[in-house]
This record gives structure tokens, C-alpha cells and sequence, in this order.
């Protein structure tokens, strides 16, 4: 399986800070809000990771994570020069994403809890049809949302409804299989001009393929694209590696812990951060 992560929008909602800088290279706290989704994946088993970025941000990308050998990954960038919506990304890497399984991340949702991991692992594991990721919410009128029959079954996914028909928002990581690119590749333009990832989970849903995993709240999701978002999850980052005395996303932790680096490449990474917490959290597998 390979991973896809969509980072090409042009973050309106976090202007004047995004007007020359993609929102996943700002931090979340102690690093780029690119690590977090880059840190679900590498934790489930992905270490072929495809990032679909605009024009401005390419050059950017590629300085920031390199080809991701720093990390034991393969990373690659494509150019989205004219983004058009989440699916737009499918077009964009569709030779990347040919015949094979994907894990879908929206850049800039945070995920975090011991249920979403467990279920992001059996997901990525079977990996037939679609799993999308449940969350209750206060304002769905700001997501893809689901409705259900009386029995509790999905019956449509309906984007940012003006009359939610649940408080269910449908966050951000999506794990499809290899019919994924077709099915993309018949997604129509939206009314707002856009390709939706609620029109291609719906085809999935329409032949009896899609499944909803309900997140639930001991987990924390939230969409860090607005400066409220960022900053809430920045402080809840921050919060629970205090308290914990343990670290999020941590992408020089776990591709040693998941033996994607060696102790010296470790070692290695480890002179350029032993300034800050991130850098000095590695020194306790270097002993
Ligand atoms: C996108 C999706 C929406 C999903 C949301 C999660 O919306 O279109 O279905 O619920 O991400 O963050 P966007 O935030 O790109 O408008």
C-alpha cells in the first residue's frame, strides 16, 4: 500500500500566514504539520508516500523531507499547478497510485488516540473497498457528513450539507484499494468546481464497499486548516507530550522504533535537533 497526501490547496482559511507558504510546512507546535500525516502512515507499515503539492510549495517540500531517506521512506512529490479539490490529487499522481492499495490523508487533519490507530492498522491491513473515519462533531455543516437508516447502516455521505442529516463528520484519512484511481477518474466537477473525495466514497458506499469506522471521543481529530485548528492542536500536542513525557509525531522516533533507520542514522539525525525537545526525546534510544 502506498500513502497519498493531499497538500496542494492554497490555505485561505489561514491567510495572511499561508499567502506564499503551503499550511503543512507551518508548525503544529515542535514541527511542520506535514509530520503528523506522514507519522500515521509511517506507524501503520507505509513507507511509500506520494505528497501532491501547488507550485509555490514544491521547491519547499522537497527542502523540508528531502526523498525521505532520512526517515527510511521513499518519498515523492507531484505538482498540482491547478488544484481542484481533494480528488484532484488522484489525477495529479495517478501513475503513482496505479494498481495499488492507498492510505488518503488530508495534510492538514490531526488525528491522535489508541482506537484510531488500532482501527487506521486493521483498515490498511484488510484493505477491501473503502474505510472511512467517523467523528461526532458540533458544526458538521463544515464536512463531509453521514447519513444513516434507522438500522444504523450509512446510506449517503453528503459534503458540508446546509441540513446535516448527522453530527457525524467524515474526517480527513481514507483507505481505499486498487479501484480507487477509476473510481476517481469518474468523479464529476462538483457545483463548486471542485473533484470531492464525498463523490468517490459515495461510489464505493453505492456498491455496498464503503465502511465506517466511528471514531470515538477518547480520540482527538480535528481539522488544523484554520488558525483556531492549529493552534487547538498545537496546544493539545504540546499538552500530552508534557504530561506523558512521550512525543507526537515524531518522524526520527518511529523510523527508528519501526526499524525503517539504523542506530548511526539515528545518531546522524540526531546532531541537527539536539537543540530542542524532539531532538533531546531521541537520546534515550541512542544510549
Ligand atoms: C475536506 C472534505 C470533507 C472532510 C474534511 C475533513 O473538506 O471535503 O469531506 O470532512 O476535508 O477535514 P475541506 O476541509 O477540504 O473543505
Amino acid at each position: 500500500m502506498v500513502g497519498l497526501i493531499a497538500c496542494a490547496g492554497k490555505s485561505t482559511r489561514l491567510f495572511p500566514s499561508t499567502k506564499f507558504l503551503s499550511k503543512q510546512l507551518l508548525p503544529l507546535y515542535d514541527k511542520p504539520l506535514i509530520y503528523y500525516p506522514i507519522s500515521m502512515l509511517m506507524k501503520v507499515g507505509i513507507t511509500e508516500i506520494g505528497i501532491v503539492t501547488n507550485a509555490e510549495n514544491y521547491e519547499l517540500y522537497k527542502k523540508q523531507l528531502g526523498d525521505g531517506s532520512d526517515f527510511g521512506i521513499k518519498l515523492q512529490y507531484f505538482l498540482d499547478s491547478k488544484p481542484m479539490g481533494t480528488i484532484g490529487s488522484f489525477k495529479v499522481a495517478e501513475q503513482f497510485l496505479k494498481g495499488q492499495k492507498v492510505c488518503f490523508v488530508l495534510g492538514d487533519n490531526f488525528f491522535y488516540g489508541k482506537q484510531f490507530d488500532e482501527q487506521l492498522k486493521k483498515a490498511v491491513t484488510n484493505a477491501n473497498g473503502a474505510y472511512v473515519f467517523g467523528y461526532p462533531v458540533k458544526n458538521p455543516k463544515a464536512f463531509g457528513v453521514a447519513k444513516f437508516d434507522k438500522q444504523g447502516n450509512v446510506t449517503e455521505l453528503v459534503e458540508k450539507p446546509s441540513n446535516p442529516p448527522s453530527n457525524m463528520a467524515v474526517t480527513g484519512i481514507y483507505v481505499y484499494d486498487e479501484k480507487c484511481v477509476d473510481y476517481a477518474n469518474a468523479c464529476p466537477l462538483s457545483e463548486r468546481n471542485e473533484y470531492e473525495v464525498t463523490d468517490l466514497n459515495n461510489m464505493y458506499l453505492k456498491n455496498g464497499e464503503l465502511k465506517l469506522i466511528k471514531l470515538n471521543k477518547k480520540n482527538y481529530w480535528l481539522d488544523a486548516g484554520t488558525s483556531e485548528g492549529l493552534f487547538l492542536a498545537s496546544e493539545y500536542v504540546r499538552k500530552v507530550i508534557k504530561k506523558n513525557k512521550t512525543q507526537i509525531g515524531n518522524l526520527d522516533e518511529i523510523a527508528y522504533t519501526q526499524g525503517y533507520i539504523t542506530k548511526q542514522k539515528l545518531e546522524q539525525n540526531y546532531q541537527s535537533l539536539k537543540k530542542t525537545d524532539y531532538g533531546k526525546y531521541l537520546e534515550k534510544y541512542l544510549k
